[in-house]
């Protein structure tokens, strides 16, 4: 038929040519950004047991670790620090000498080709597993604040690149800007969590980050999941708060979130590929039901279809070797 009747989509994927030709999204090892659990001791790599190819090192192991991510042309890490010791107000997050400042040290010293990204939160430091100093049951937003300002200057004086506090506490961006701007690094970036749901999808990660509250749950600080305004006026708050870079939390349940906040703010917007999305993929492939590599590659497309420009994935290594073959 020769008319015009309809339209021929499928010109335009002819071939393997054609449609490389006219694709609109990509995904390159620059967007992916690595997690790194930085456990206190000695000669340990323990893999998460809810989070197979995960694991735990301590600072002994992370020359090796170092070497294979820059050799995989990943650009940057996250960091969480599991110390051996915790207290009510989370000391160790900001020890001049706590785990993850000794981390950064430590890969500052060995390269200059990885930007740190530094976690900013107190859940892995409390006794109690909350992201900030209780008070009646219930977690005290601005007693919080100071103890979180602190962390990221000593982790910014360790060497830290970015500060990403993901503690969802009220004016933690400001706090935290003025903080820095006044310890003299007006020239930190700071990577909120600003859209960071109470999700079910953290469940393995409080496995690998030892960071399960001890009582009651998160929502009165994290968000609800049915909310997608709610998410916006976050969003609008750290960008007034002088944030950097805007990261939703989690991915794949969230992705018209992703590109509610793309649409509205003109900064870069990171997509946390949380814990949980890892695990199922992983369930599923190695009970050989999914095709792993089909699935990642797909889902990151669509994140980055969706509006991210940076996605962090404990997938990332594995992507940046399925993109060298590809
Ligand atoms: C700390 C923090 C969490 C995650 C990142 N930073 C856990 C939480 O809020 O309970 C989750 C990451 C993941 O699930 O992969 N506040």
């Amino acid at each position: 038929m020769r008319n015009s009747e309809f339209s021929r989509h499928r010109r335009l994927r002819t071939s393997q040519t054609m449609r490389r030709f006219v694709r609109e999204t990509d995904l390159k090892v620059d967007d992916l950004v690595y997690p790194l659990f930085i456990v206190e001791g000695e000669s340990i790599k323990n893999e998460v047991r809810s989070m197979p190819g995960v694991f735990q090192i301590s600072l002994d192991y992370l020359d090796e670790e170092i070497e294979e991510l820059v050799s995989l042309g990943i650009p940057s890490i996250l960091l969480f620090g599991v110390p051996k010791e915790k207290d009510e107000v989370g000391s160790g997050a900001y020890d001049p000498n706590g785990i993850v400042q000794q981390a950064i040290r430590h890969i500052k010293n060995k390269t200059d080709q990885l930007l740190i990204i530094a976690d900013t939160c107190l859940c892995e430091y409390t006794s109690h597993g909350h992201c900030g100093v209780i008070e009646h049951q219930d977690v005290d937003n601005d007693k919080s604040l100071p103890l979180h300002v602190k962390t990221a200057v000593t982790q910014v004086e360790a060497g830290a690149d970015i500060i990403a506090p993901s503690n969802m506490m009220d004016g933690f961006v400001s706090e935290i800007r003025k903080g820095l701007d006044e310890a003299g690094f007006e020239n930190i970036p700071i990577m909120s969590y600003a859209v960071k749901y109470a999700s079910a999808f953290y469940g393995p990660f409080r496995d690998a980050a030892d960071s399960t509250p001890q009582f009651g749950d998160r929502k009165t600080y994290q968000m609800d999941p049915a909310n997608r305004l709610e998410a916006l006026r976050e969003a609008s708050s750290d960008i007034e708060e002088g944030t950097d870079f805007l990261i939703v939390k989690p991915a794949l349940s969230y992705m018209d979130i992703i590109r509610d906040v793309k649409n509205q703010h003109p900064v870069p917007v990171v997509a946390y590929n949380v814990s949980g999305e890892y695990s199922m993929v992983k369930a599923a492939s190695l009970n050989g039901w999914i095709d792993e590599k089909a699935i990642v590659l797909e889902k990151f497309i669509s994140m980055k279809r969706a509006g991210a420009d940076i996605i962090i994935t404990y997938f990332a290594k594995d992507v940046a070797k399925w993109l060298q073959d590809n």
